[in-house]
């Protein structure tokens, strides 16, 4: 053997492995929702993989020899669709890192770019507005979280002892996550309260490790990770129905699952449909959003949830098409257009709209559909997309989709769409 290879292997033994209980110095997700996990001088990326060089992402985290280790991460987000930013701090330093690329000016002093957060920090995540009465940031350290204000540049200090110390944390969909041990705890970004059912061990929720299966099979399949669902090849797509409800969260649902699809910055994710609704046990035919409501309508029962931070189904609910809608007959996909207050209901060769301010709601339109087989339908700013298979048709209004005699060309549904593979 080549000194070469020996070294080669020498250094392969030497990787750390994320199974094996380990305690992570920073977790953050990157700009793709990529969620990089930390330990040394190293970094594991996304759910599953062998551990890489923290500096072959982050080439300035290189400047002890590669033995550098970081003490807290974080993402800030940035409006509109650029970038985000990453957050990493090291002793009394912190690294601003934008497009792979440190900032101009970076690594400053910690006290230069968030006045009054402490050193050697042991956590922080972002809290975007929202989620928190303003943008903030949670900078962790013992029990002390050092609350900072990111407009006014201002620090509050509590002092949350009832959490456990946090080696990192994390925002992971909305949800917050502090790590300490191999084990992670939920808690509320704004009280410090701890959800029920923590800690939990990060083995069978945020990696994939051998007799740890859980969170792949059963909770939550990350595309391209395997699990129950199948992912399909595009162009064997089929997708059941799509929605984007008020705050702008997209909804395709497909068999058991539905995906989450807001913006690159979160990746593509997939769950269990009762996940979210847990009444809706056997899939949906069609899904609209209106006034922060989600319906989900399978057979002839529409289930009506509310929208809010959990979903909760509105009493009384499930009812039936005919007395929510007032039609019958198996719906193959619905939609509202932003701002209107019309449901358009398509089923079969028909197109019926319903209006959503009366009561009872009522039929107002019946219009005959030219195309038909279609699986489901999206309103948006843009027009509508209507889905039939691996395609999807752009129309401009629910009359030219009526009305086109002649159906424009179709397009191929994406992986960027839906996360099926090309
Ligand atoms: C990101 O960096 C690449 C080269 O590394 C460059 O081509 C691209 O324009 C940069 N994007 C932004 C938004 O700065
Ligand atoms: C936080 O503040 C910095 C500097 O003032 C600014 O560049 C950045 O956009 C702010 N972030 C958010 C999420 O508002
Ligand atoms: C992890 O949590 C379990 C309970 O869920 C607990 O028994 C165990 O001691 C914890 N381990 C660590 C290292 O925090
Ligand atoms: C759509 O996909 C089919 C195969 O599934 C392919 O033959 C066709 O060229 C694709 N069309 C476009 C516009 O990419």
């Amino acid at each position: 053997m080549t000194t070469t290879v020996i070294i080669s292997m020498l250094l392969d033994a030497a990787l750390p492995d994320r199974c094996a209980g380990i305690e992570f110095d920073a977790i953050t997700p990157d700009e793709k929702g990529n969620i990089l996990y930390f330990k040394g001088s190293h970094l594991w990326r996304g759910f599953h993989g062998p551990a890489q060089p923290s500096n072959k992402y982050f080439k300035e985290l290189d400047d002890n020899h590669n033995t550098g280790h970081v003490d807290a991460a974080f993402r800030m987000h940035n409006t509109g669709n650029k970038d985000d930013h990453i957050y990493i701090f090291r002793d009394d330093k912190v690294f601003n890192y934008y497009n792979h690329t440190l900032a101009d000016g970076y690594p400053k002093k910690i006290r230069e770019d968030f006045p009054g957060v402490p050193t050697h920090l042991d956590a922080a995540v972002e809290c975007p507005k929202g989620e928190c009465i303003t943008d903030l940031v949670l900078f962790f350290k013992g029990n002390d979280v050092h609350i900072y204000d990111n407009a006014t540049k201002t620090v509050k200090t509590k002092t949350w002892s009832h959490l456990p110390v946090c080696t990192s944390a994390t925002r992971w969909l909305e949800h917050y996550y502090c790590f300490h041990g191999h084990n992670f705890t939920r808690f509320n970004p704004v009280s410090g309260e701890v959800s029920s059912g923590y800690p939990k061990d990060a083995r069978r929720y945020f990696m994939t490790c051998p007799n740890f299966g859980e969170f792949i099979q059963k909770r939550t399949v990350r595309f391209g990770h395997g699990g129950h669902y199948k992912i399909r090849k595009c162009s064997e797509a089929k997708i059941d129905a799509i929605t984007t409800d008020d705050a702008g969260k997209r909804y395709i649902f497909a068999g058991p699952i539905y995906m989450r699809l807001d913006t690159h910055r979160d990746g593509l994710h997939a769950f269990p449909i009762t996940r979210a609704w847990k009444d809706v046990t056997n899939g949906v035919d069609a899904v609209f959003s209106y006034t922060n409501k989600i319906y989900l309508i399978k057979g002839d029962q529409v289930y009506i949830y509310n929208t809010a931070v959990h979903y909760t189904l509105i009493e009384g609910y499930p009812k039936t098409l005919k007395e929510e809608l007032g039609i019958e007959g198996h719906v193959d996909a619905a939609f509202v257009c932003p701002n209107e207050h019309t449901v358009h209901v398509i089923q079969g060769e028909t197109m019926r709209a319903v209006d959503l301010t009366a009561t009872p709601r009522a039929v107002t339109q019946v219009l005959p559909m030219s195309l038909t087989g279609i699986d489901a339908a999206l309103c948006s700013e843009e027009g509508i997309n209507v889905f039939k298979g691996s395609q999807f048709y752009k129309y401009e209004s629910p009359r030219t989709l009526a009305l086109s005699r002649i159906a424009p060309v179709p397009q191929n549904i994406t992986k960027a769409m839906i996360g099926c593979e090309e």
